[in-house]
């Protein structure tokens, strides 16, 4: 495993089959009320440019019921606000704690505090991938439809940070996915080409009703992203039509899912009826948040002081 994941990519589909194994089964002892204080004494530092509810809790709850503990940062709250280099911050965290998590406005600021750091460094999203979301949505999907599945998703929506890490994904797992997006917001074709390059079966259309055709999880993800307040309206124009709604829901497949990464805007990317719906599995997503990045981080803090 490397010691940085700061794209979906940086985990092998070997690494992803072990992490989710490893995710089921700390479920289970959690469920059992077994402990499992594998990171006794690691010290976990979650830095948040951005903000956050799933991503927070899961990971300083995931930290504490490994025994460890977990540390919020904003930058507003240390020497960063003030100027202090990003690269200094990497090399005096990685003297107090085992492994830092961090949600920033650009990707290359991941990278080049991962660049500075001798411990490890998760990325907890950045304006081009999500990886740990992804992660829990794979686990999701194979606890729902089993490993042996051919599942196909469907993506309606805003080609962003999470529909990346997925497309990306399907390299790793062998299911298909499909993005429905209007033009001018499509994943860039550098992410397509990449996911195709490394055997990714991913195909880009503009009408969602041709993308949940026959799809087994159809998923969306809020128009607006963290850091684009200002398109609001023109996004919110741009997207009419691609609502996951009670209709486009009868053209998946009968025992199709529906994803959301949450947080929801109901009535614009996904109606009240489907997110409260049968079909809905988005509360077993977000819960798995937690399972999937415990699994990570026993992984990649175990060997660290
Ligand atoms: N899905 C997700 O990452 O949610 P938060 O922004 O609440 O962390
Ligand atoms: N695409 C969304 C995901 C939030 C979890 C954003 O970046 O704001």
């Amino acid at each position: 495993m490397k010691k940085d994941i700061l794209s979906i990519l940086d985990i092998t589909a070997d690494d992803l089959n072990d992490l989710i194994r490893d995710a089921v089964h700390l479920k289970a002892m959690r469920a059992g009320g077994e402990a499992h204080k594998v990171l006794d004494g690691k010290s976990l530092a979650m830095i948040f440019e951005k903000p956050s509810t799933r991503t927070r809790v899961s990971f300083e709850v995931g930290m504490t019921d490994l025994g460890g503990h977990a540390l919020y940062l904003n930058p507003h709250d240390v020497q960063l606000g003030r100027g202090e280099e990003i690269r200094d911050m990497a090399r005096v965290l990685s003297r107090y704690v085992s492994g830092v998590m961090i949600r920033a406005y650009r990707h290359e600021t991941i990278a080049d505090y991962a660049s500075h750091s001798t411990v490890p460094v998760i990325n907890g999203l950045s304006d081009i991938e999500h990886p740990c979301q992804v992660l829990a949505d794979i686990m999701t999907i194979r606890e729902h439809f089993g490993q042996s599945r051919d599942v196909k998703i469907a993506w309606v929506g805003d080609g962003n940070n999470v529909c990346n890490s997925l497309l990306l994904s399907t390299a790793l797992t062998g299911m298909s996915m499909a993005v429905a997006s209007p033009k001018g917001y499509q994943p860039g074709q550098q992410v397509v080409g990449h996911a195709r390059s490394v055997g990714g079966d991913v195909m880009v259309v503009e009408s969602p009703y041709d993308a949940v055709m026959d799809a087994d999880v159809i998923y969306t993800d809020i128009w607006v992203s963290m850091g684009e307040e200002a398109e609001h309206d023109l996004r919110m124009k741009a997207f009419t039509g691609y609502c996951i709604s009670e209709d486009l829901l009868e053209h998946a497949a009968p025992d199709a899912v529906v994803m959301h990464c949450l947080p929801a805007h109901r009535g614009e990317e996904i109606t009240d009826a489907v997110i409260e719906g049968p079909q809905s599995i988005v509360w077993d997503q977000a819960e798995n948040r937690l399972h999937a990045q415990k699994a990570l981080l026993v992984k990649l803090l175990s060997a660290e002081k």
